[in-house]
């Protein structure tokens, strides 16, 4: 997509057009107007405070808003990009919410998994070792993230393959209200097992993440039932939809730059800024999430409405060539690297610390383990799952 939208920053950057479900939307795709919108709290999450009840109605059907919206049976009715999860909700939600697991997420907290995903790697890539080849989407880049965000949560092992397919339906079908509909069986099923997962933590609390968000729950006027479902949802997809790209899109970077692999096999030290690199050059999302006109706000000579719809290409803003030098070159040495990929403002991505570290161990580990590495495939035969919100393969078939 990268020169489709080099000629849409040049002709029109803030550009109308009219989004599935036919509504208006705008299109950002300066890294400037992009920055401003991710920061700027006239731009809001939830949509009620944007939109009038006729727009409401309009947009998401009889779903419940306000108080009748926080029962657990409403919230797991509710598609995901509808959510009351930090990532749909302003302040003061947003603050509260977020503080609920801030400190998990922390550098220095995250720093203490280091080993844990570094014996997952290792372990992952022992059970294909043998082999010669693997598919690195589905044998590493996937199961990887998955492992460690379940861990955190304290969700049994057994338990993993069922996310595949759940995470999979609101990832593919974001942003699309009629994709929810004919998906009815598996988001119920997502949402039965949500509720046995939770009353089987309530019986037998642990040292998890999980265990600590239901102690917040009870204890009353920090967490709401439907808010315990949405942020145990937005974790768990969060936590692995996106960093499986950043590995599997990271490698093909490398092994379709073979100067750039040898470079960052010289010299280990580069992984921290080859991470940043692969997340500027070919991020995980193409845009970023939902988000309203909360005021009329004028933007490069466009007026934008209370109440419009707003997308922010962070695909497009971080290959703006008025911000980074050579945007179209991957160099794992680039200095002074202020891609959004993480966002901005107060929504920047809680898990990044976690996202970096995972990223590093887990590309620094196959490049020691399998140094011979490379694609299977011609470039051309990959394929790319649908949607707009995720950069991400189907599969990257490598022979090692
Ligand atoms: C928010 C990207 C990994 C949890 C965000 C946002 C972006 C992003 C762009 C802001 C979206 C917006 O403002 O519309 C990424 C990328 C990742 C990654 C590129 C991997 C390379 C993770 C991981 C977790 C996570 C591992 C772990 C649980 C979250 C949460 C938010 C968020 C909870 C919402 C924060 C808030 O609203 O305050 N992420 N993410 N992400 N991310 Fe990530």
């Amino acid at each position: 997509p990268y020169p489709v939208f080099a000629n849409v920053r040049k002709d029109d950057p803030v550009k109308q057009v009219i989004l599935p479900g036919n509504r208006l939307g705008w299109l950002i795709t300066r890294y400037e107007d992009a920055e401003l919108a991710l920061r700027d709290a006239r731009f809001v999450k939830d949509p009620q405070r944007a939109l009038s009840s006729e727009q409401l109605q309009q947009q998401f059907g009889n779903i419940p808003m306000g108080q009748d919206a926080d029962s657990e049976d409403v919230a797991l009715r509710r598609p995901a990009f509808f959510e009351r999860h930090m990532l749909g909700v302003d302040p003061p939600n947003h603050t509260r919410l977020r503080s609920l697991v801030n400190l998990s997420f922390t550098p220095r907290f995250i720093e203490r998994w280091r080993e844990r995903i570094q014996a997952i790697a290792n372990e992952l890539l022992a059970s294909v070792e043998a082999k010669g080849t693997m598919d690195l989407v589905n044998d590493f880049a996937f199961p990887l993230p998955m492992l460690v965000i379940t861990k955190m949560l304290g969700i049994p092992r057994e338990d993993q393959d069922k996310f595949r397919v759940w995470s999979n339906l609101f990832i593919e079908s974001s942003g699309d209200p009629d994709s929810f509909r004919q998906n009815a069986e598996q988001i119920a099923a997502f949402r039965e097992y949500l509720r046995y997962l939770i009353d089987k933590k309530r019986e037998q609390p642990a040292e998890d993440l999980l265990s600590s968000l239901i102690e917040a729950e009870t204890a009353g006027n920090k967490l709401s039932q439907g808010e315990l479902i949405s942020m145990v949802s937005l974790l768990l997809i969060a936590g692995h939809e996106t960093t499986v790209n950043l590995i599997s899109n990271g490698m093909l970077a490398l092994l379709q730059h073979l100067e750039q692999k040898e470079l960052l096999q010289q010299d280990p030290a580069l992984i921290k800024s080859a991470i940043e690199e692969f997340l500027r050059f070919h991020g995980p999302l193409m845009t970023a999430t939902q988000r309203w006109m909360g005021e009329d706000v004028e933007l490069n000579g466009k007026l934008l409405k209370r109440g419009d719809y707003v997308v922010v290409i962070l695909a497009s803003a971080n290959h703006d060539e008025e911000t980074f030098k050579n945007p179209e070159t991957l160099d794992i040495t680039r200095q002074d690297n202020r891609h959004l990929a993480f966002g901005k403002g107060i929504h920047y991505c809680l898990g990044a610390p976690l996202a970096r570290l995972e990223g590093q161990i887990a590309i620094s580990t196959l490049l020691q383990r399998f140094p011979h590495i490379r694609l299977a495939v011609a470039p051309e035969e990959l394929t790319w799952r649908p949607g707009a919100l995720i950069m991400g393969l189907r599969s990257l078939p490598v022979n090692f």
